[in-house]
């Protein structure tokens, strides 16, 4: 058995269908080139240690209790699924001794960039390294995706999945995830509100509205299964400007079904006005992130015009790179 691990996954942007893939609809996914670190180490007292350096919160999860060290009984929420990837893992193993996890991610936290499902794969990884348990990125994603439903409700399992094996995926529930092998260059701007949510929130209220209003909902969420479908045509294509557009009615969609807000129109329209081909909110909304589809030359345009609006802007490119073991 090795005495340290390290291990990163990346963050990722739905490009076009979040929401409703929750209700069986596709979407298609990237990921960016910004990765969470985690490490894990072995530990000679018992119990899972885990400590996050961004989020500022570490505890002790031993015999069934929650033992804080830094960020009081609250920090238990945020290290809850990292804990519970823990547990999974080690439950197989007879282990004496404790482990440690340190996290280390620079990943804007509650944001839409599936920073916590990246923390989980990269946990998995790290641990399952440390304990010498050869795993697949399968059983990687698997052991995340049951994490994450810990923290965000009834999530449809994409962000574990785009962290896992990067590059560009279309997920659908019902289906096997699919990699698109479409090399071509999708230059982007993030735009962060700054303004923190949840997920299992912002999906419960689309729910809700659903079972309120079924027969307008079914429409808006099989239109948006469309959009998707369009959206592979025109990536096909290198066909930037309709891909744009379909982010645009796409994100109307979004707004129709009351996950996006002010802070977000701001940013959307900004981006737009500046010369983006397209732009939308990107995961659960309510806040969070946005992006913005641009030509090359007008991406530090659109970057000012989102700062101007209130917005911190990221320009990112799609990384192929899923989960690594580095150590
Ligand atoms: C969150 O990044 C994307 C949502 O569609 C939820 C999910 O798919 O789990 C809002």
């Amino acid at each position: 058995m090795k005495k340290r691990s390290r291990a990163s996954a990346p963050a990722k942007v739905i490009l076009v269908g979040e929401h409703f893939v929750v209700h069986g609809e596709p979407a298609i996914v990237l990921a960016i080139d910004i990765r969470a670190t985690v490490t894990a180490e072995m530990r000679p007292e018992p119990g899972i240690h885990i400590e996050s350096e961004n989020l500022g919160v570490s505890g002790l999860f031993k015999g069934g209790e929650f033992i804080p060290e830094r960020g009081g009984l609250e920090a238990k929420r945020d290290l809850e699924p990292i804990h519970a990837v823990a547990a999974e893992i080690i439950s197989g193993c007879h282990l004496k001794n404790g482990v440690g996890i340190n996290v280390s991610s620079p990943i804007p936290v509650a944001a839409g960039l599936g920073s916590s499902a990246a923390v989980s794969v990269a946990s998995a990884a790290a641990l399952c390294s440390l304990l010498g348990r050869e795993v697949s990125s399968d059983e990687i994603f698997r052991i995340a995706f049951n994490a994450e439903r810990i923290v965000h409700g009834n999530p449809s399992g994409i962000d574990p999945a785009i962290s896992t094996y990067g590059g560009i995926l279309w997920y659908r529930r019902s289906e096997a995830i699919r990699r698109l092998e479409f090399d071509i260059d999708l230059p982007l701007v993030i735009g962060n509100t700054g303004r923190r949510r949840s997920t299992g929130d912002l999906v419960a209220k689309v729910g809700m509205l659903r079972s309120r209003y079924p027969d307008i909902i079914d429409n808006v969420i099989r239109a948006g299964g469309e959009i998707v479908k369009r959206s592979i045509q025109a990536l096909k294509e290198e066909d930037l400007e309709s891909l744009g557009e379909l982010m645009n009615i796409d994100h109307e969609l979004l707004c129709a079904v009351g996950v996006s807000c002010e802070e977000l129109e701001r940013l959307v329209h900004a981006a737009r006005k500046a010369g983006a081909y397209g732009a939308k909110l990107t995961g659960a909304g309510g806040g969070g992130c946005m992006i913005a589809l641009a030509p090359p030359e007008k991406l530090g345009k659109v970057a000012d015009a989102i700062r101007r609006a209130g917005g911190d802007p990221i320009i990112t490119r799609k990384t192929d790179v899923g989960v690594v073991i580095e150590e």
